[in-house]
C-alpha cells in the first residue's frame, strides 16, 4: 500500500507547554479526512480535529497543509500527494484562531467579530409584510446579487489566509464582509440599517483589506469576499464617507492616475492624511536617495488610449460610484499645464501622433477637461 508521511501539530494546552510536531504514515487513498480519522482509529485515539458532514457542507474541517488552507473532506490525498511528490504533509490548524487542542481552533474571536458587521435582516416594514401569514417574496433576479455569499458555511479559511487579519487583528476578516455585504443588496433591509452597517465596516476595517485575493482563492464554496469588499467600499463612497484616508487614497490613485497615469508621490501623503509637512521631508528624502522628484507628474505615453477606455467602461457602467471628480482632473491638468508650458491634450497629442490616431478623443477631452 503507497504511504505517505502526515506531520501534525500537536498540542494540549493542559499538557504541554510548547506545540510539536508527530509523524503518523498513512494511506494515499481518500480525503485528507479520511487520512486523520485513520489514524484516529488505527495509530493514535489522542489525536483531535473537527469534522461532521464529511461532505463539503459544514465547513468544520479546514485546517492548513504545508501552509495552504484545505477542507480536509474535501482535498484528495492522491493530489496532495502529488503536488508535494510523495514529501511529508505539514498538516496543522487555521491561522490567526487561538488553538483549543491539535487542529482544533477556537473559532469564538471570528465570529464575534462578524457579529459587529450586522450580518443579519433588519426588515423594512415597507417591504415586508408585518403579517406572518403573508411571504415576503424574494425575485429571482435579486438573488442573483447574493447567491454566492449565501453559500459561506463558516469554514474560516478565508480569515486564516487573509492578510490584513494578519496585520491588524481588529479586522473583522473576509467572511464576515460578504456576510455583511449579502445583506447590504437585499431589498428588503431597512436604509438606515444599510448606512449603520456600511460605518461599522469601516470602522471594522473596510479600507484595511490590501485585496490580495487570498480568500476568493481558498474558499471552497466559491464566495469571493475580496469583491465583496470593493462593492461595499463603493457603496460607502456613495452614501459620503469619503473622510477616510482608505477613501481619500482611492480618490488621489483615481483622480492622479486618471490625470497623468501614475499616482503623485510627492503629494500623496498631504491629500490622503491632510500632512502637509511630509511634502517637504519626502523631497529632501528622494532627492538624498537620487530619486526623480516630480511636483507633477508627467503624462505617460498610452494614457489617452487609458482615458478613452476609461470613459467607454464609465459610460457603460450602471456603478457611478467611483465616478472621476472631473473638476480635480481640471484642477491637475491646469498644475500638469502650467508645469509642462503645454496642455495634457496638447502634450499627449505630441507625444502619441505618431502611435495612436484618435483625434475625435483629443477633442473629447478638451471639452471635458478643458485646454486649447
Ligand atoms: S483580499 Fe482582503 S479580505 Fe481577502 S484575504 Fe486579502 S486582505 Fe484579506
Ligand atoms: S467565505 Fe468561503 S472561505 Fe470564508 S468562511 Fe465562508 S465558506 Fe469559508
Ligand atoms: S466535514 Fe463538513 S465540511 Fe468537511
Amino acid at each position: 500500500m503507497e504511504t505517505v508521511t502526515l506531520k501534525i501539530f500537536r498540542y494540549d494546552p493542559d499538557k504541554d507547554n510548547v506545540p510539536y510536531y508527530k509523524d503518523y504514515e498513512v494511506p494515499v487513498e481518500g480525503t485528507l479526512l479520511n487520512a486523520l480519522l485513520y489514524i484516529k482509529d488505527n495509530l493514535d485515539p489522542t489525536l483531535s480535529f473537527r469534522a461532521f458532514c464529511r461532505s463539503e457542507v459544514c465547513g468544520s474541517c479546514a485546517v492548513r497543509v504545508n501552509g495552504k488552507t484545505k477542507l480536509a473532506c474535501k482535498t484528495p490525498m492522491r493530489e496532495l500527494y502529488e503536488i508535494w511528490k510523495g514529501k511529508p504533509l505539514k498538516v496543522e490548524p487555521l491561522n490567526h484562531m487561538k488553538v483549543i487542542k491539535d487542529l482544533v481552533t477556537d473559532i469564538d474571536e471570528p465570529v464575534e467579530k462578524m457579529k459587529t458587521l450586522m450580518p443579519w435582516l433588519v426588515p423594512d416594514p415597507s417591504v415586508v409584510p408585518s403579517d406572518p401569514m403573508h411571504e415576503s417574496i424574494i425575485y429571482p433576479e435579486e438573488m442573483e446579487l447574493y447567491k454566492d455569499q449565501i453559500h459561506c458555511m463558516l469554514c474560516f479559511s478565508c480569515y486564516s489566509a487573509c492578510e490584513a487579519v494578519e496585520d491588524n487583528e481588529r479586522y473583522r476578516g473576509p467572511f464576515a464582509f460578504s456576510r455583511a455585504y449579502r445583506f447590504q443588496v437585499d431589498r428588503r433591509d431597512i436604509e438606515t440599517a444599510k448606512d449603520r452597517r456600511i460605518r461599522y465596516a469601516i470602522s471594522g476595517g473596510l479600507w484595511s483589506c490590501v485585496q490580495c485575493q487570498k480568500c476568493l482563492h481558498v474558499c471552497p464554496k466559491g464566495v469571493k469576499p475580496a469583491e465583496d469588499i470593493q462593492n461595499l467600499r463603493r457603496r460607502s463612497i456613495r452614501k459620503g464617507f469619503t473622510d477616510k484616508p482608505g477613501a481619500k487614497k482611492l480618490k488621489h490613485y483615481v483622480d492622479w492616475i486618471y490625470a497623468t497615469g501614475q499616482i503623485n508621490r510627492l503629494y500623496l501623503p498631504a491629500e490622503v492624511y491632510g500632512d502637509s509637512e511630509a511634502v517637504e521631508v519626502l523631497k529632501s528624502a528622494y532627492k538624498s536617495m537620487g530619486a526623480e522628484v516630480w511636483e507633477v507628474p508627467k503624462p505617460v505615453k498610452g494614457l489617452l488610449k487609458f482615458r478613452d477606455t476609461y470613459l467607454e467602461v464609465l459610460s457603460k457602467s450602471e456603478e457611478k460610484a467611483m465616478n472621476i471628480d472631473f473638476s480635480h482632473v481640471r484642477e491637475i491638468d491646469r498644475l500638469v499645464s502650467d508645469f509642462f508650458k503645454a496642455d495634457v491634450c496638447t502634450i499627449l497629442d505630441r507625444a502619441l501622433s505618431k502611435s495612436y490616431e484618435s483625434k475625435g478623443l483629443v477633442d473629447r477631452l478638451k471639452s471635458l477637461l478643458g485646454g486649447n
